[in-house]
């Protein structure tokens, strides 16, 4: 498709941080044959700060003044819930296409925001809002038959992703790590979103919405950072042939399961070799596996992707969504488990296999024991069984054995 239906675009910019920034330069270096990108004005916070000199028109407070001046295009990158949520609502109102990368907003008010923009036949894009280098959310929607997934199984936080993987190569400190990934412009304004996992357990949110057509507040999904991964369970995840990084899961072809937590990942599967600020999702579709991998953080990587959004908008290419999302309870499934074990002494292996086989937690391979800081260590990998089980078997252990007990969830490589 190589025709434009508008010859310029002129875009109200909602935000100006690192994205923002990144964007304007973008647009402003837009190549001359193809549809100038206008930033007509922005709406920032504090108007005295030094802003990027890609904005054309008025920098205000006001996001009201920004749409009575009838913007082409309101792009959203101010992440968060409000404001956002209320000037959004209020352009597609006004029949203002919209474009986001707030996986914040759409994980919370995405039914919202969908109905919004179905009821008044305006586009919402938001491809940058979930593995932001990577375009994919809006090439499913155009292909439903290829694109029916069931199940998915992904790393959709760059930041995580590079904390855990500097950590766990031996060197650095997870605070050393995080202070790189935020002067990298990887990291949330609050890195705490990253570390505890809220962030991908929105974007899970989100994409339950996109491929499972299913409206589940991420606040109800089990959610872990890597924050509480220990240097321990990176040793043994090595030792035992594997990794742990930081996952988001899902499957819907019965009642919905899903999970957001740093998991031990076996070096054979798709997964395990994607490093760094990388993201992707392995799909399962009616006609095999899809995986999709690419950056998933960064300002420029993530501009880009917006850019494109608007560029599909101006192109008269952007559909609205028909699909309505509704409402769904979601359960934990039943996973294999990394279990470690940590004291001054640790209990024969036999007689922990037996403690935790009598909870149904039945164990397949295990460590050699380790020894530092007069400290023995052992890890297990469990067959798969519910998180309740493995937090029965856990607590008993810590009793019988006085021992610190921790357990990570572990994927299986796909048949
Ligand atoms: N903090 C996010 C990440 C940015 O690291 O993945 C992209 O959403």
């Amino acid at each position: 498709m190589t025709t434009c239906v508008a010859s310029s675009v002129d875009v109200a910019l909602l935000g100006c941080g690192n994205v923002g920034a990144a964007f304007a330069r973008l647009a402003a270096r837009t190549p001359e044959h193809s549809t100038a990108i206008r930033i007509a004005g922005a709406l920032v916070r504090d108007l005295a700060r030094p802003r990027p000199g890609a904005v054309a028109g008025r920098m205000t407070t006001d996001p009201r003044a920004l749409l009575d001046d009838a913007p082409s295009v309101v792009v959203e990158l101010l992440g968060g819930v409000e404001p956002a949520r209320t000037i959004l609502l209020e352009a597609l109102a006004r029949r203002i296409p919209v474009v986001t990368a707030n996986k914040t907003l759409l994980s919370r008010c995405g039914r919202e925001l969908r109905e919004a923009s179905a009821a008044s036949r305006t586009p919402l894009l938001y491809e940058a809002a979930v593995v932001a280098g990577v375009p994919f959310l809006g090439t499913f929607a155009r292909r439903p038959y290829t694109a029916t997934v069931s199940s998915l199984v992904g790393i959709v936080n760059g930041t995580s992703n590079f904390v855990l993987g500097r950590c766990g190569s031996g060197g650095t400190s997870l605070a050393r790590a995080v202070a790189e990934a935020q002067r990298l412009g990887y990291a949330e304004p609050d890195p705490r979103n990253d570390l505890a996992g809220i962030d991908a357990s929105e974007k899970l949110a989100v994409l339950l919405q996109h491929f499972a057509a299913r409206f589940v507040n991420p606040d109800a999904l089990e959610t872990n950072g890597i924050e509480s991964v220990e240097g321990i369970q990176l040793e043994h995840a090595a030792e035992l042939g594997g990794g742990i990084k930081p996952v988001v899961h899902a499957g819907w072809t019965n009642a919905l399961e899903a999970f957001a937590a740093p998991a031990f990942v076996p070096a054979a599967h798709p997964l395990a070799r994607v490093d760094g600020v990388d993201n992707a999702i392995l799909m399962t579709t009616a006609h095999g596996r899809l995986l999709l991998q690419g950056p998933g953080a960064g300002p420029e990587a993530t501009a880009a992707t917006v850019l494109d959004d608007v560029r599909e908008i101006a192109a008269g290419w952007a559909g609205v969504h028909d699909a309505t999302v509704s409402p769904c309870t979601v359960a934990a499934p039943e996973t294999e488990w990394l279990i470690t074990l940590r004291g001054t002494r640790l209990a024969a292996a036999r007689d922990v296999a037996d403690l935790l086989a009598s909870f149904g937690v039945f164990t397949h391979r295990a460590t050699a024991i380790g020894a530092s800081d007069g400290h023995q260590s052992r890890s297990w990998l469990a067959w798969p069984c519910a998180r309740p089980r493995v937090e029965l078997a856990l607590s008993a252990l810590r009793n019988a054995s006085g021992c610190e007990a921790l357990a990570l969830r572990a994927l299986e490589v796909p048949a």
